[in-house]
């Protein structure tokens, strides 16, 4: 019952808050599941090290000059460089291209439409990675965990514990799946994002600001102690 409350205020706060992307418009508004997961793909691969400011540009004039994933599998890597000179990292690049070439040969021009597909296929594309492209442009029903992620669902539950620690990194899946919406995966893990991003942010977090403010135990804890320590003075 809490969780459904939770669902239902982060995604609210979502729908009044949200950036306009380019990449969740296109999620939204492209009917062909083969481009929108490509679209994704991309956008995803671009933000693994890259800020979202920095991003937009890139991924408008990406997707302008190869709007399939049959015009990427085409180009030549020097063009593919050429487009990623400024992001940094460029085996990101040369691995969309590498994958575009797989997803046309093997694939029959198909991007898997799974996240274990996903994962499995397209090389450059981890558990995370995997789990976003699945949720936004394929409505899989998973949880997405990324460092921004990590840090909104360690104060949700009060997890002092190292979350870098392969025990702690499996429970904050198993959390991610339990909140996740089943009717709205993508937003609600783009909303968890954009969360971390703008409002539970490392230092000093926006809490009076935060669509689930009730629901965290971090919060409440300094709170409660605050009371208790007004109370006796
Ligand atoms: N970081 C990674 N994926 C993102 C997305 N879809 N929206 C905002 N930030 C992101």
């Amino acid at each position: 019952a809490r969780v459904v409350q939770l669902r239902s205020e982060l995604l609210r706060w979502y729908d009044q808050e949200k950036r306009e992307l380019p990449w969740r418009t296109l999620a939204e508004t492209e009917l062909d599941v083969n481009i929108r997961t490509y679209g994704v793909w991309v956008s995803e691969i671009m933000l693994q090290q890259t800020q979202v400011a920095t991003v937009i540009d890139y991924y408008v004039s990406w997707m302008k000059r190869w709007p399939t994933v049959q015009d990427l599998a085409a180009a030549k890597l020097e063009e593919v460089n050429q487009m990623w000179a400024g992001l940094g990292y460029y085996s990101r690049g040369k691995r969309l291209h590498e994958g575009a070439q797989k997803v046309v040969t093997e694939l029959k021009g198909h991007l898997p439409r799974t996240v274990d597909g996903l994962l499995k296929q397209l090389p450059g594309v981890g558990r995370y990675t995997a789990a976003a492209i699945g949720s936004i442009a394929l409505g899989q029903v998973t949880g997405a965990v990324d460092g921004n992620v990590i840090r909104v669902l360690c104060r949700l539950r009060a997890i002092g514990a190292d979350s870098t620690s392969p025990a702690v990194t499996e429970a904050l899946w198993t959390l991610a799946n339990t909140l996740v919406d089943e009717e709205r995966p993508g937003d609600f893990n783009q909303a968890m994002m954009e969360l971390g991003a703008r409002v539970c942010t490392p230092k000093s977090p926006l809490c009076s600001q935060c669509p689930i403010q009730p629901h965290c135990h971090s919060y409440s804890r300094v709170h409660l102690k605050q009371e208790q320590t007004s109370k006796k003075l």
